[in-house]
């Protein structure tokens, strides 16, 4: 009786332990995402199932992100097959140079020219959304303010003191704030489904499991009732 009191009390240690470290580790990982001071991040707006969003986003990163950043892990094939977008307006649209369908979204600037106008190569953008997260790279992209001391005259209210300038200021004073919001929420659900481009389809493959398992559990149900029924 005291033994099998003792495993419980231990195993409800274990628990606790878990729980707290669980809490833990999530709180440093946001403190972490967050770029190690504590800012307010704005909810980005992510719906992978929104097509027309992921195509301006795709759009827009490549309008004006592409000229520092790449998207290596990303063959503009994908913008066809993922994305819907028409192979003919990708050729047309998207590809600049004489590059194939099936190449990565890679920059053609060396990164080392990046390191010498920027102070820091623009990294590769595949993952950000991942190392950072969606809110991070979304609250990132409104975060942009005037700051006269900063090379650029901007400076940043997430990344404080960032090296990149403000790339879509011309944008943002030609169009209204819900506007520019929604933009840069698409470039943000365009950066998601960047770092993890089978997720839709995992989690429809993943609808069908569960649809399967639940029709299986009809059969193995009454399979069971039929070989219990004379145990008593
Ligand atoms: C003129 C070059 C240039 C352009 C164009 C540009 N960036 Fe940057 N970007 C940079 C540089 C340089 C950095 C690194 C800043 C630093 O580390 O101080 C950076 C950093 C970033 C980061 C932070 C990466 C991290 O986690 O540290 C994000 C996110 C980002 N850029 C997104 C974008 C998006 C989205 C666009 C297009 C709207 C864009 N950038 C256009 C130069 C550029």
């Amino acid at each position: 009786m005291e033994k099998s009191m003792k495993k419980t009390l231990i195993s409800k240690l274990q628990v606790i332990c878990g729980v707290v470290g669980l809490a833990f580790g999530l709180a440093a990982t946001q403190s972490q995402a967050a770029g190690g001071h504590n800012v307010d991040l704005q909810k980005a707006p992510i719906n992978l199932e929104d097509k027309a969003s992921l195509q301006r986003g795709a759009r827009l990163f490549t309008d004006y992100c592409m000229g520092c950043h790449s998207v290596n892990y990303i063959r503009y094939e994908r913008l066809t097959t993922d994305l819907s977008i028409p192979e003919e307006l990708v050729k047309q649209e998207f590809i600049f140079n004489d590059k194939d369908i099936f190449a990565q979204m890679r920059i053609s600037t060396p990164a080392e020219y990046g390191k010498k106008w920027f102070g820091t190569t623009p990294p590769d953008l595949t993952l950000a959304t991942r190392w950072r997260s969606p809110d991070w790279v979304y609250s990132y992209l409104l975060g942009f303010y005037e700051d006269s001391s900063r090379p650029y005259g901007v400076n940043n209210s997430v990344f404080p003191n960032v090296g990149m300038p403000h790339i879509m200021a011309n944008m943002q004073a030609s169009v209204s704030d819900e506007e520019f919001k929604s933009a840069m929420g698409d470039l943000t659900n365009f950066l998601t489904y960047t770092a993890d481009p089978d997720k839709l389809e995992r989690e429809n493959i993943g609808r069908w499991i569960l649809i399967f398992l639940a029709i299986l559990f009809i059969p193995v149900w009454f399979l069971n009732r039929e070989y219990w029924k004379n145990v008593h």
